[in-house]
């Protein structure tokens, strides 16, 4: 069965949708001048968002380094998690990264997110390292992940 949403490249005029999505999800979340910094940084930025009907219903945030490709943020809709989106967001990027011939990816996730670290491990990433006190306002420690995309 196809999915019920599409992929596309996020715009100016998603921020307040993703804005919803990161104070929902996100102990932390970015502010708007953040997130219009990243998502408009087209030079070394990938953001793009998964649409159902005309609702923004996940996002992703990738950022290309030399042959590595970082996550910067992912997040579902409340309501819409387990069918997924993630993981679609997460194909279309590493489809990306490959034709770029990027090498390998890293992304911090906090230690207590297993729910997110499953999915990444699914995606080949592995544990290197910690980086404590990684988050200003929960002062969690943050894994540091790594995968090889070859
Ligand atoms: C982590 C997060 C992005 C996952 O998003 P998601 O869209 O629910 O992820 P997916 O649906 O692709 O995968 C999650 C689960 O759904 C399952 N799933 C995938 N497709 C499915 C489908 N069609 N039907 C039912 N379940 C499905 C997956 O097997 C996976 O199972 P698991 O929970 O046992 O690991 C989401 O929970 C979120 O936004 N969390 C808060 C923000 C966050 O932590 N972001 C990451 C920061 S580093």
């Amino acid at each position: 069965m196809s999915d019920a949403w599409s992929i596309r490249a996020a715009e100016r005029r998603d921020v307040p949708e993703l804005l919803q999505i990161e104070v929902a999800q996100f102990p932390e979340p970015w502010t708007r001048a953040m997130m219009l910094d990243e998502i408009t940084n087209v030079e070394t930025r990938r953001y793009t968002v998964a649409v159902e009907g005309k609702k923004i219903i996940g996002y992703l945030g990738v950022m290309f380094v030399m042959d590595e490709v970082h996550v910067n943020t992912l997040g579902t809709l409340p309501g819409y998690e387990g069918r997924g989106v993630a993981t679609s967001l997460m194909n279309d990027a590493w489809a990306v990264a490959k034709e770029k011939g990027v090498h390998r990816a890293t992304l911090e996730v906090a230690v207590s997110n297993t729910r997110a670290q499953e999915l990444y491990f699914r995606f080949g990433f592995s544990p290197v390292g910690v980086r404590k006190n990684y988050y200003e306002r929960t002062h969690e420690d943050a894994l540091i992940l790594w995968a090889e995309l070859d």
